[in-house]
């Protein structure tokens, strides 16, 4: 789906280094580190309140941040949504940001103007992936269920050809059977080659999918995990635990 090279053996597709953020004189987010690998899907996991959404937000500098933001070994900190875009890194934020009287044809386009040339291919392959987008393609954005709302957000999206997606709480508010349609085609996507990072509250989801884990907890990562390792101790809660 992804025109460009990979990055150099070794080196993450994204690294964060130290990146924190405030709210006044709150720390909300603690200096962080993480990354992903090129192909990777890696998930945040943590309880309501605990910094995910500041954290992605500060990757992006769409909340003032500190720290330093790597892609593919550049430094990206402080890049406006539109150049991270051109770049590949696309974000799908918490609320979805759709254009409620707009259709979903038209909300698609929207997402593909890097790459106007490419629109109806692009188009095609969204609708590949989500098939009830294909039928409501005339429809008011503003009119979908919520599930169909989180396809068109991703759909959208994955019309910029992201290299990294970034998504915050796409289950949110979502029925369980909604959720996990989303998040299956979250994990054909990373098949197809992008990396992605997962914002999760709900541990099941997010260790359904992941490789690896990283779990955050009154702004701070607590936890790098593989998923493996936590299917086999069950011990996940205690770090939800302060
Ligand atoms: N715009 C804001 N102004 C002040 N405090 C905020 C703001 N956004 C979030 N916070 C606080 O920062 C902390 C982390 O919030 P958030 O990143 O939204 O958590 P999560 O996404 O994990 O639920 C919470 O204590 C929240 O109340
Ligand atoms: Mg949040």
């Amino acid at each position: 789906m992804s025109a460009e090279s990979p990055s150099p053996r070794g080196v993450p597709l994204l690294e964060a280094r130290d990146v924190s953020a405030s709210y006044g004189h709150v720390q909300a987010l603690k200096p962080t580190s993480l990354h992903i690998a090129e192909g990777e899907l890696v998930t945040i996991l943590g309880p309501n309140g605990a910094g995910k959404t500041t954290l992605m937000r500060a990757l992006t500098r769409l909340t003032a941040s500190k720290g330093s933001v790597l892609f593919r070994g550049e430094d990206i900190s402080g890049l406006s949504t539109h150049k991270l875009a051109r770049r590949g890194i696309i974000m799908v934020q918490e609320g979805r940001g759709l254009f409620p009287q707009m259709s979903v044809r038209e909300n698609l386009i929207i997402g593909g103007y890097l790459h106007p040339a490419d629109t109806e291919e692009q188009m095609g392959t969204v609708f590949d992936l989500f098939p009830r987008l294909r039928e409501r393609v005339d429809q008011l954005a503003g009119s979908l269920s919520g599930g169909e709302q989180q396809m068109l957000a991703i759909g959208r999206a994955l019309m910029a050809k992201p290299q990294l997606l970034m998504l915050d709480e796409p289950s949110l508010g979502l029925a369980p059977r909604a959720a996990f349609e989303i998040l299956n085609t979250l994990r054909e996507l990373n098949r197809r080659g992008i990396g992605i990072l997962l914002v999760e509250q709900k541990a099941p989801l997010a260790l359904r999918l992941a490789q690896r884990v990283y779990v955050i907890s009154l702004g701070k990562i607590v936890a790098e995990l593989q998923t493996h390792e936590i299917k086999s101790h069950h011990d996940l809660a205690r770090y939800y635990l302060h």
